[in-house]
């Protein structure tokens, strides 16, 4: 059986959310990464490091002991964010970065920033301690298309803020446009970008074409194959330390996912490496897996790459059409379907 056995990989762009939820999937992830960049959109947010060590603390115990997988914490900017919780923030070893949502661009982000001017003085601190701004990169303006709003948000936002803070460390989360990839490309290297399984093996028309299909329904929203889809594509499988991997796995429960008013959001955990090599192979580059998935986040970051193994074989398997959550069920990305890599245990 074909066989690749890859460094064991790290998730740059996790939804973990808290409680029941969390402990339901929670060891998916552990399983198939060395570490995650948690993400801190819950209810209430996690917008301080006090909270974001506790947060931390609930996710090591909900694992098994033996588990060596470590979640890296996260603080969600507000226009409040003072100066100072940055010093306490890049003291604490459990925290790595800060994450900027626009106010109202996506889940749980009403405590977003409304006022970009106001977190200078936060992200003026970061660049001084070397702490990356992870980026929800969309306008939320009512008049801009929702397909437009990364490239209007990189036109109008992001452009200016490399130009203000020129060595800040900044991670465009989850690229859905070929302006993304252009953009990252062309900065320096203290600029990156996370990409997602599903907008590797996914476009639009997934999502639109014989039905609306609430499960491919994400923010930012599915772009067009051509030249967005293949863009990420080409980007993630070039061999750019700029690229790398984030799932931005988002568990929600299926009613409310198949919703008249369904949320935002694709669970990944189950099978996040399997689908990347899914993608990585259809496009014939399975060889550049590794680099995107276990060495670029890493270096990145300025952390150690991860010394564990992991094996992909070459053998057909079904994905399940749905998996327990919090008492309820979540729909996974590829539900039902094959995948032809699967992750020996
Ligand atoms: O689709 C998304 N779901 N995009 C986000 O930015 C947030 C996430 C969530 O938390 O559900
Ligand atoms: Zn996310």
């Amino acid at each position: 059986m074909e066989k690749v056995i890859l460094t064991k990989p790290d998730d740059w762009h996790l939804h973990l959310r808290d409680g029941e939820a969390m402990k339901s999937v929670v060891r998916m992830s552990a399983f198939q990464m060395g570490r995650a960049v948690i993400m801190p959109n819950l209810s209430p947010p996690i917008t301080n490091t006090k909270q974001a060590i506790k947060y931390h603390n609930e996710i090591v115990r909900a694992l098994p002991k033996e588990s060596r997988f470590r979640p890296l914490m996260v603080l969600y900017l507000t226009d409040k964010t003072t100066k100072n919780e940055i010093i306490e923030a890049s003291e604490a070893q459990e925290v790595h970065a800060v994450k900027l949502y626009p106010a109202g661009a996506t889940t749980n982000s009403d405590s977003g920033v409304t006022n970009l001017s106001s977190t200078y003085p936060a992200l003026e601190q970061m660049q001084k301690e070397g702490v990356p701004l992870l980026i929800h990169g969309e306008v939320t303006d009512n008049d801009i298309d929702v397909f437009d709003r990364e490239k209007v948000f990189i036109d109008r936002t992001l452009t200016k803020l490399v130009q203000e803070f020129p060595s800040l460390k900044i991670v465009l989360e989850h690229i859905t446009t070929k302006d993304a990839v252009d953009f990252v490309s062309e900065c320096e290297k203290n600029i990156a970008a996370t990409i997602t399984p599903h907008h590797l093996l996914a476009n639009r028309n997934h999502m639109l074409v014989g039905g609306i299909k609430p499960h491919y329904y994400c923010l930012p929203v599915l772009k067009r194959k051509s030249p967005h889809q293949e863009a990420l594509i080409a980007a993630a499988t070039s061999g750019s330390p700029k690229f790398f991997l984030g799932t931005d796995s988002a568990p929600h429960e299926k009613h409310q996912k198949e919703s008249s008013c369904g949320c935002a959001g694709v669970f990944s955990a189950h099978a996040a490496v399997e689908l990347y090599a899914e993608a990585f192979d259809g496009a014939g580059k399975i060889e550049k897996l590794e680099g995107f998935a276990s060495f670029f986040g890493a270096d990145f970051y300025g952390l150690p790459r991860n010394q564990e193994k992991i094996t992909l074989e070459k053998t057909t398997w079904r994905i399940p059409e749905s998996y327990n959550f919090s008492g309820s069920h979540v729909v996974p990305f590829f539900a039902g379907e094959e995948l032809s890599w699967r992750l020996s245990a």
